[in-house]
Formats: C-alpha cells, structure tokens, sequence
C-alpha cells in the first residue's frame, strides 16, 4: 500500500514512529510534513494529504493533530475523501470495512503507541466490505456534491 502521512504541530511528535512502523510492514510513506514541531494549522496538512490521496488513485492518507478531530473534518471536507476518526483497531477495521475509509486519522493526545499500530495493523488488512455499504458510501458523495454548491 501506498501512504501519504501528514501532521501538526501537536501530532509531529509521533510521525517518526508512525513511519517506521508503516515502512516495516513493507508499505511506501510519503512525508508531507511538518518538518519541526511549530505551530502549524491543521487544515493545510490536511487538505495537502487529502489532494495527494485522491489525486493518487488507490493511495491512502494518516493524518494526526492533537485529538484527531480537527484534521478529520478538515480532510473530509475534500472531494473523494472519506477520513476516519479512529481510537482502536475496531475502528479502524470497521472504518475500512464500512466507509471504505481512504484516511486513517488519530489523534497524538489520545492514544499510546501501542494502540496506533494495532490500528495500523487494523486498517491495512481490511478490505471494503461492499454489499449494504456500498449504495451509503455513495450516498455521502453525493452529499458533498450537492452541500458545496
Ligand atoms: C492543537 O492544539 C489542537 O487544537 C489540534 O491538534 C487538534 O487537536 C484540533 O482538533
């Protein structure tokens, strides 16, 4: 699998293992940064791996702020992306399952290093279930469409 990974400041500190860990199970990581732990906004590495992911077809994004939330919503904001706000390896295989997740977001505040790689481990080994989840998937596409405008 192929991974963009991006940041802010209150999730940089973590970026290195989440690489690491990402890389030894063989997958390619893409660093969008921060480059350093100052402050930084959330939305602009947000929208930066989202636009990378969707123009990347079949790649996939982690973003980490402080709790997780702030860069969720900012990411989902952006077309073709569904990010989800995980906690543990049962969400993040059930947003894979059933979302069909693109994006695995986390917060840094919120969970210890253990828990990030069993979600890790989690949401690289589910597929999409398809089946029911498919006509909701696209259901939430069309809200996009249609709330934009
Ligand atoms: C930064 O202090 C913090 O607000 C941010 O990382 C995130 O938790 C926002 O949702």
């Amino acid at each position: 699998m192929k991974f963009y990974i991006a940041t802010d400041h209150a999730g940089f500190e973590v970026k290195g293992f989440v690489i690491d860990y990402i890389s030894s199970k063989g997958h390619e990581v893409i660093d969008l940064g921060p480059d350093s732990d100052d402050r930084v906004d959330y939305p602009d590495f947000a929208k930066k791996c989202a636009n990378s992911v969707v123009s990347d077809k079949g790649s996939f994004g982690v973003l980490i702020c402080g709790t997780g939330i702030g860069i969720s919503i900012a990411a989902n904001k952006i077309e073709g992306i569904r990010a989800g706000l995980c906690h543990d390896a049962f969400t993040a295989s059930a947003t894979r399952a059933h979302n069909n997740a693109n994006i695995l977001c986390f917060g840094q505040r919120v969970v210890g290093r253990g828990v990030i790689e069993s979600m890790i481990d989690a949401f690289c080994e589910t597929e999409f279930e398809g089946g029911r989840h498919t006509g909701r998937v696209e259901k939430i596409e069309g809200c996009s469409f249609g709330a934009n405008l």
